[in-house]
Parts: structure tokens; C-alpha cells; sequence
């Protein structure tokens, strides 16, 4: 029998210390990536739960299917992919009847400038149709947790570029 080397042993040592060492931090990351996988799962069916009560009527499935007229899908065809959480979360928030209001007073008062055909022209353009539904504000209905899990479930009507592509969107937009 061989002498035992007491480096190769000490070696041995710390070479088998680093393997549990990096064992335990490769279990740990992945307990942490499950668990955030779970979170966002029940965001997702939390926001699903949110969108089916408050705003599937008017903005219809995550087609746009079953909405209503005048009100833009949500889906990968839609365009609110376009802007970014902040400016979606106002738009949730503040609704946008007031920017809407704004634009169809300065519409009738262009309707006084250059007369019915081009206005209606216009409106027919922009999609305005005469007693559309306005997006509602949502602020003190929906706590923030709620619009984030609301966003979380739009999120997945999107493609996976859509969903990058919105990512890297500028805050104002
Ligand atoms: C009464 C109908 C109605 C309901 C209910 C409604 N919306 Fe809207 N929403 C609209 C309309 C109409 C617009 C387009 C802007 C406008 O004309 O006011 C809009 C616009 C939006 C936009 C901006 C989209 C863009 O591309 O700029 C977001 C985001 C949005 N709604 C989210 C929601 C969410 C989330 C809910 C549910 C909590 C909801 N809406 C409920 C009618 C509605």
C-alpha cells in the first residue's frame, strides 16, 4: 500500500468542499427561478381573473374578439405593445376620456372651420365612432399590485418580439 500523500488528501478535501459548495448554489438558483416562475404565475392568473371582470367587455379576448366597436385589441395585432409600462400604467389609471374629450371638442370645432365631410373623413380615419365607449380611469378600483398583474396577463397575448420590442420601449411612449 502507498503512503497516503497528505496533499493529495488536503486536496481531495477542497476539491469535494467546492463541489457541494456549487451544488448548493446551483439547487439554490434553481429553487429561486421556480419560485419566481410560480409568482409570475399567479400574477398571470390573477390579471386574467381582473381583465375577464373589468375589461374583456369593451376590449374583447386577447384577439380582441368579443370587444367592443371603437375599442382597440390588446392583442399581437393592436398596438398597445407600442407603449411602455409606465405610459400603460396612466393610461389604466387616468383612463383617457379626458384626452379624448379634448380631441372630439377640438373635432366639432373643426367641424365649424371646414365643414361636415372632411371632419367626418377625419373621424372615420382616426376610428372615432359617434357614442363609442371611452377607457375608463381605473384609479382607486385597481390598487397597483392589480395593474401589474393585469399588464402581466396582456402581456402573454403578445409575441415574443412584441414582448422584447415593449421592453426596450422609452418610458414616455
Ligand atoms: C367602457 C369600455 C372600456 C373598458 C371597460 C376598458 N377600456 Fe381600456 N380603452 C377603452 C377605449 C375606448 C380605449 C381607447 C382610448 C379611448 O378612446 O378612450 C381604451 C384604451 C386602453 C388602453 C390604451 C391602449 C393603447 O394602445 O394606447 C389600455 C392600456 C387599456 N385601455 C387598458 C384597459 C384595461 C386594463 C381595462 C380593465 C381594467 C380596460 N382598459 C377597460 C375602453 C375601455
Amino acid at each position: 500500500m502507498q503512503p497516503r500523500n497528505p496533499r493529495v488528501v488536503l486536496l481531495l478535501g477542497v476539491g469535494a468542499g467546492f463541489a457541494v459548495a456549487l451544488l448548493a448554489i446551483l439547487l439554490g438558483a434553481g429553487i429561486v427561478e421556480r419560485r419566481q416562475a410560480a409568482d409570475q404565475e399567479a400574477r398571470v392568473g390573477r390579471g386574467s381573473e381582473l381583465y375577464g371582470a373589468y375589461c374583456q367587455t369593451c376590449h374583447g379576448d386577447s384577439r380582441g374578439i368579443g370587444g367592443q366597436p371603437g375599442v382597440p385589441s390588446h392583442g399581437p395585432e393592436g398596438h398597445t405593445w407600442h407603449h411602455s409600462d409606465r405610459n400603460l400604467t396612466e393610461t389604466i389609471l387616468n383612463g383617457s376620456s379626458l384626452m379624448a374629450q379634448q380631441m372630439e371638442e377640438e373635432l366639432e370645432e373643426m367641424r365649424r372651420q371646414v365643414g361636415d365631410e372632411i371632419v367626418d373623413i377625419m373621424r372615420k380615419q382616426m376610428g372615432l365612432q359617434d357614442g363609442a365607449p371611452r377607457m375608463p380611469a381605473w384609479r382607486g378600483t385597481l390598487a397597483d399590485e392589480d395593474i401589474d398583474a393585469v399588464l402581466a396577463y396582456i402581456r402573454t397575448f403578445w409575441t415574443p418580439e412584441q414582448q422584447r420590442a415593449q421592453q426596450q420601449t422609452p418610458m414616455m411612449r
